[in-house]
């Protein structure tokens, strides 16, 4: 009998093939495929241009690769698109490579801090804003882009007002290089003399710049941008419901994971988004969803969670747009990341408590907080607009009708609302001078910009005519840290324990490290007893890395596969309640950081088991957030005169010694602060007398 083979059929194609003609419908089917054209005509016509549409409309994907193919990557010029969010940079850029069917880091690529996947012949460049703005500490006119896009520009954080006000600046420059030859005017405060090869090529290529967002006031951008032309993109938008609730829900939290399982045992199929306002309650959620599916009858479907938030990961962010298996409903925990910045499919409802996380800034103390506030109406309006993706939805807002009413319209701009002490350092470094009279799209308070230079008078990174001090300013200006935190790094050096001052700002640069589960908190404080320091949260978080490295090292040893490295650690972490989520990000940041360090040329050696040295390293770099008990048990923050009080988490909680440095200021019915290390208060004077000395 004849054995057959099956051969090439028009039904039977390739997983890859399938894939493919997957994407080239899905592009084709997009609401700005029917616009590319037009847009690329728009672009050539206006230097600058504001783009508006829906989320989903294919802004970010497609109009790079319409420039692209229009002609804009002539001469090696890239085009560089700008994300407030890492993960949308990272997400994105994939997307984009697989849709180009190339390997990313060739024509298409992203950048972002601790991590670049870019080449030579990168053309399309994801970016963070943040590092654009570090680029052109480099490049003061950007020489290598034709065109940047600077994305969902609404959201408005620090960086992109600040990149705003520099673009704004490199275009009057770029236009100017090329009426006036040879010698570019002085744009930065300093005369550039430009070799004729860049000349031409500047000249050859005015800046481009795109501004493009979901839900933007374009108003406000175009008049910045001096009358600017607006583009809208008609999307597709299904109708969502929006529900509220008949009473005020005092624990959201709580409303939330019941609105879960009512929608799960009550609504039809879909996905569900709920939006949190961080890692910890994404995670006690998690972890009460678990407990409570375990109750479900059985012959209900199932549940499954995935979390997403801007810490994670960004390969476990992933997680959050995989589809459901059969028969199992998708549960996203999310942040404001998934507001608007990615696309999640399959979702069909929205939960939503009005609530988000922010940063907030007392201009007059100089205080920098996190606070848990009610969401603007815009934001209410982005999330419930998730639910309309793909079809009809359901927005479950937690809160009243009459408390959207009362919502303020839009988020104010994160530059009105933080410190400034880092923006002001990089204009510095940028060689802008004039902070007060620099053009900001909307300026922060004159009291914050001064509050700011004082800051870095007193770290030391500007000298006492506000100049970049030498090293040290511009040292701090290269690492891409919080300027207490790159000033903590240099003054360690000094002290001989870099290698401990990395480690803890490592670990500060991630969230909750210890793993609590409500269910075994015995357990597990049982467990952080181990590594504690009776001296305080830093040397505890120095122990944990350590032991953690030591568990590395060990299964190194062993002569262990990647995996199986993964594997050991994630085990010791849950042996030792550890968030192994958490760890591993701040062992990424550690080795980031490091390179930085070393670039520098700064001295990576240990104080071993001098701990009181490490204490005093640490009062030297954090004397601004020093604190002092008070006869009531409470505390007295030095530079600021506030009432704080010790965080619960803290391991100095019940000890209460007389003097503390701290690393985060936390406002929920009090102020809270975390992250502290015992100090002796006679060290202040000593350590930091351009503060703390008095005169005899
Ligand atoms: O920027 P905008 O919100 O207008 O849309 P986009 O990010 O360009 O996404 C357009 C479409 O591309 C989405 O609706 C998804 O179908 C798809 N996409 C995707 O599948 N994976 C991504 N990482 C990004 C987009
Ligand atoms: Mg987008």
């Amino acid at each position: 009998m004849p054995s057959f083979y099956a051969g090439a059929s028009p039904h039977k194609q390739q997983p890859y093939q399938r894939r493919r003609q997957e994407i080239r419908q899905q592009r084709k089917s997009l609401p700005i495929a029917s616009v590319e054209k037009r847009l690329v005509d728009e672009v050539r016509k206006n230097d600058t241009l504001i783009i508006v549409g829906e989320t989903g409309s294919g802004k970010t994907t497609q109009l790079p690769q319409f420039l692209y193919d229009g002609g804009f990557c002539q001469n090696g010029k890239v085009i560089g698109i700008t994300q407030p969010r890492r993960v949308a940079a990272v997400t994105v850029a994939k997307r984009v490579a697989e849709e180009c069917n190339d390997q990313l880091g060739k024509k298409v690529g992203y950048s972002i801090r601790f991590d670049d996947s870019t080449s030579n012949a990168t053309r399309i460049k994801y970016m963070t804003d943040g590092l654009l703005l570090r680029e052109a500490l480099l490049d003061p006119l950007l020489s290598k882009y034709s065109v940047i896009v600077v994305d969902e520009a609404h959201e408005r954080t620090v960086h992109t007002d600040v990149l705003l006000g520099l673009l704004k600046k490199v275009q009057h420059s770029r236009a100017n290089a090329s009426k006036n030859g040879k010698t570019l005017p002085d744009i930065w405060g300093h005369s550039q003399n430009l070799t004729q090869k860049a000349c031409q090529e500047t000249r050859c290529a005015p800046l481009k710049l795109i501004i493009m967002s979901a839900s933007l006031d374009a108003k406000c951008f175009s008049d910045y941008f001096g009358g600017a032309k607006a583009v809208h993109i008609q999307g597709r938008q299904h109708p969502v419901d929006i529900l509220y609730t008949y009473q005020p829900e005092p624990d959201y939290l709580d409303a939330t994971l019941v609105t879960i399982f009512q929608i799960h045992l009550e609504e039809g199929p879909g996905d569900i988004l709920a939006f949190l306002t961080g890692q910890e309650e994404i995670e006690s959620l998690e972890r009460l969803i678990y407990e409570r599916a375990r109750l479900l009858p059985p012959e209900s479907s199932k549940i499954w969670t995935t979390p997403i938030y801007s810490s994670l990961p960004s390969e476990q962010q992933m997680n959050a747009f995989k589809s459901a298996p059969a028969g199992t409903r998708k549960v996203v925990l999310a942040t404001n990341i998934a507001e608007t910045s990615v696309t999640i499919t399959g979702i069909k409802y929205v939960i939503d408590p009005g609530m988000v996380k922010a940063r907030a800034y007392n201009p007059v103390t100089g205080m920098e907080s996190l606070i848990i506030i009610p969401v603007s109406k815009a934001q209410a309006l982005q999330r419930s607009g998730r639910a309309g993706r793909e079809g009809p939805g359901k927005c479950f807002r937690l809160f009243q009708e009459s408390e959207f009413d009362k919502l303020v319209d839009s988020t104010i701009p994160e530059i009105k609302r933080c410190n400034l002490s880092n923006v002001v350092l990089q204009l510095k470094a940028l060689g802008i001078d004039d902070i007060i009279g620099f053009d900001f799209m909307e300026k922060p308070s004159r009291t914050a910009i001064l509050k700011s230079l004082e800051q870095l008078i007193l770290l030391g990174a500007l000298t006492d005519d506000y100049k970049l001090s030498d090293p040290v300013g511009h040292q701090m200006a290269r690492l891409p840290l919080d300027p207490m935190y790159s000033k903590a790094l240099i003054v360690s050096s000094e002290f001989k324990c870099l290698e401990e001052m990395l480690i803890v700002v490592s670990m500060l640069s991630v969230e909750s490290i210890f793993f609590c589960p409500r269910e075994k908190l015995e357990e597990a404080r049982a467990a952080r007893k181990g590594f504690e320091s009776s001296e305080g949260d830093h040397i505890t978080l120095v122990n944990v890395y350590r032991a953690a490295a030591e568990c590395l090292e060990k299964s190194k040893n062993a002569n262990a596969k990647e995996r199986t490295m993964e594997k050991a650690l994630n085990r010791w972490c849950k042996e030792n309640f550890i968030n192994n989520r958490s760890l591993k990000h701040a062992l990424d940041v550690h080795s980031q950081i490091q390179g930085h360090v070393q670039q520098m040329g700064l001295n990576l050696s240990s104080c071993g088991d001098d701990m009181a040295l490490f204490r005093r390293c640490l009062t030297a770099a954090f004397f601004l957030n020093a604190a002092m008990r008070q006869p009531d048990g409470s505390y007295r923050a030095l530079a600021t005169g506030q009432s704080v009080q010790i965080h619960p988490s803290s391991v100095l909680f019940r000890t209460k010694p007389d003097c503390v440095i701290f690393n985060e200021l936390v406002r929920t019915t009090q102020n809270y602060v975390k992250n502290l290390t015992r100090i002796d208060p006679l060290w202040l004077a000593e350590l930091a007398p351009q503060y703390y000395a008095t005169e005899d």
